[in-house]
């Protein structure tokens, strides 16, 4: 394993090895009114993080938990690596595919921003934050920034296993518990259904490119051309099937164990569309679909997320 990939997964492994001795409450803490894990985020870094300076040819993922980032992720450094002639997964592109630092933007101690000044172009980070805790360059370089989003009821879904799966994060005992804490703004990293309203209001601009987990699923190979039109980068039929194969939820699986260490296992879980199906009772799923309709539905993100189609039995 390179040392920089070694680093990164250490870094989740050493906070699964620190939340092991935790107690439940002491997980998360609060960051102006947003829960975060307390192993892997700080309200020093946090502090740190408002002067970071963005770049106009930074590319940003911003996606809250469980949307499919990592999925994401693999399909954009690979077509950074194309973007720089190089060809994803080979010798040469190895030292362009490991990043040299977390890719989670608000993870990592608070002098990571002053190392990221000195990483080259173009620098690829993911974010979990809503955009008002976003450090305001950000938005004024003009950066790219592709936003994912996924149905809420697949999300809730997700991190429930998720949080079960990971130290780091609270655990629950019955879904019901966990249903209550999602609909209650008790999540880590904040409520879903409020990311997605504050992330609306930046929807229509022309740097932002919305993208769905479930389009994604739906025909791979039209978002990943999309995707490419929207960075400016030509793609040949055979880097177009490279990125597909590489960015297959088979081949993230199996590579896992490399790229993310223990953490792949729970992490890269079912991989699919509906699952929601298996674990929501009728009344929850009402109660869902009323404060979706209430807060999101006539959104432009809400529109976008095709509710009827994925979260309607
Ligand atoms: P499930 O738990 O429903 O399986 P994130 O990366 O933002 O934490 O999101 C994790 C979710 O994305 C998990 O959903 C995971 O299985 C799914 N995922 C990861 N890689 C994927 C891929 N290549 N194709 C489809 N889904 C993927």
């Amino acid at each position: 394993m390179e040392e920089s990939r070694k680093k990164i997964v250490g870094l989740v492994e050493n906070a699964e090895a620190a939340a092991n001795s935790m107690r439940r409450d002491e997980l998360l803490f609060s960051y102006k009114g947003i829960l975060y894990p307390t192993t892997v985020c700080s309200p020093e870094s946090f502090k740190a993080l408002e002067s970071f300076e963005a770049r106009r040819d930074d590319v940003i993922l911003a996606g809250y938990p469980k949307s499919g980032t990592n999925w994401l992720s693999q399909i954009l450094t690979d077509l950074i690596a194309i973007s720089q002639k190089k060809t994803p997964g080979s010798e040469s592109s190895v030292n362009a595919e490991e990043p040299e630092e977390f890719p989670y933007l608000e993870v990592g101690d608070a002098g990571k921003y002053e190392r990221m000044t000195k990483l080259p172009s173009p620098r690829f980070m993911v974010t979990h934050l809503r955009p008002e805790n976003l450090p305001k360059s950000i938005f004024q370089s003009n950066a790219k920034i592709f936003l994912l989003i996924r149905n809420p009821k697949d999300v809730a879904t997700s991190y429930y296993h998720y949080s079960n799966g990971l130290a780091l994060l609270p655990s629950y005992e019955t879904w019901d518990d966990f249903f209550t804490d999602f609909m209650t703004r008790k999540m880590s990293w904040g409520c879903y259904f409020e990311y997605l309203s504050e992330w609306n209001k930046y929807a229509d601009k022309e740097n932002i490119m919305t993208i769905t987990y479930e389009e994604m699923k739906e025909n791979p190979a039209l978002s990943v051309k999309n995707i490419a039109t929207f960075f400016g980068i030509p793609l040949t039929e055979e880097q177009l099937h490279l990125v597909l194969h590489r960015s297959s939820f088979q081949s993230m699986k199996k590579n896992s164990d490399k790229t993310h260490g223990s953490v792949g296992n729970i992490l890269f879980r079912k991989g699919g569309v509906s699952d929601w199906k298996n674990l929501f009772t009728d009344d929850q799923s009402k109660e869902m679909d009323r404060v979706f309709e209430e807060h999101i539905a006539g959104t432009k993100l809400g529109k976008k997320l095709k509710y009827d189609l994925y979260c309607k039995a």
